[in-house]
């Protein structure tokens, strides 16, 4: 994937790009990332970007020439061209891997009280909030969007690792444990240190069913509950489900 970012601040974005598994991904040739400021397409003599705006109100806008130029130099015709900002479509999953498989992505981060409609009208494809507050740079969020997204690549990461995570089923990701076993005085489940299979798994959708009901029940509408699934969620809330999912199966204490 070929990834630029629009931005008055390339220095936030660099040292995410150049490391760790970014940094593995296009080493690997199967991402570029592209930091391009905006101030570099801003011609007058003092390279503003920003103006007031048109029938008042706080803060500055930034304005279309720089932003316009700097978006044809950006990407090929028609390239899929992602806005970041509060008043954006909730950012998803869903989104992260539709966006994933474009083989081109740009991305404007927004400064100030936001840019100018006409470049959102003409340019932009999609238009993305990260969550419900509001960030002091678009920065931020894009990074958090260029995360989610690059690393559904095919390469970047194990497909087993992509499988098993949180909303990959629709449902959040089951408690993890690692060795010891007992901690203090707290004990692994027994299921997982047994060896059985079937009863690890269905200990896992177990548990990210409880988790999901206690979190994100919303989640819990767009999935297929006609089968197991269904069953084990009934099995769940007809024992009352939990607030607390970390205490509804924590594996045993002493002092329990
Ligand atoms: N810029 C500032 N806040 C943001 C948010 N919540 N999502 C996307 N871009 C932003």
């Amino acid at each position: 994937m070929k990834l630029t970012v629009l931005t008055l601040f390339p220095e936030i974005l660099s040292a995410y790009c150049s490391a760790s598994i970014m940094k593995r991904a296009a080493e690997k040739g199967l991402i570029s990332c592209n930091l391009v400021n905006i101030r570099d397409y801003a011609y007058d003599r003092h390279h503003k970007c920003d103006d007031e705006v048109f029938g008042g109100g706080a803060g500055m806008l930034m304005k279309p020439e720089p932003l316009d130029r700097a978006l044809e130099a950006a990407g090929s015709p028609g390239v899929r061209t992602v806005y970041v900002t509060p008043s954006g479509r909730l950012f998803n999953q869903a989104m992260a891997e539709d966006f994933a498989r474009e083989p081109e992505l740009v991305i404007l981060c927004g400064r100030y009280e936001g840019v100018d409609q006409r470049i959102i009208d003409s340019r932009v494809t999609d238009v993305v909030s990260i969550g419900d507050y509001v960030l002091s740079s678009g920065e931020v969020a894009a990074m958090v969007v260029i995360d989610a997204v690059y690393r559904l690549i095919p390469g970047v990461i194990s497909q087993e690792s992509l499988s098993e995570e949180s909303f990959a089923g629709g449902l959040l990701e089951y408690p993890q444990y690692t060795r010891p076993a007992k901690y203090g005085n707290m004990h692994v489940p027994e299921v997982l240190l047994s060896g059985n299979h079937a009863a690890i798994a269905r200990w896992r959708l177990r548990a990210s069913l409880i988790k999901t009901l206690a979190y994100r029940p919303e989640l819990l509408q767009t999935i297929d509950l006609s089968g197991d699934v269904g069953r084990l969620l009934r099995e769940v809330i007809d024992e009352g489900g939990t607030n607390e999912p970390h205490t509804a199966d924590p594996g045993r204490t002493d002092k329990n």
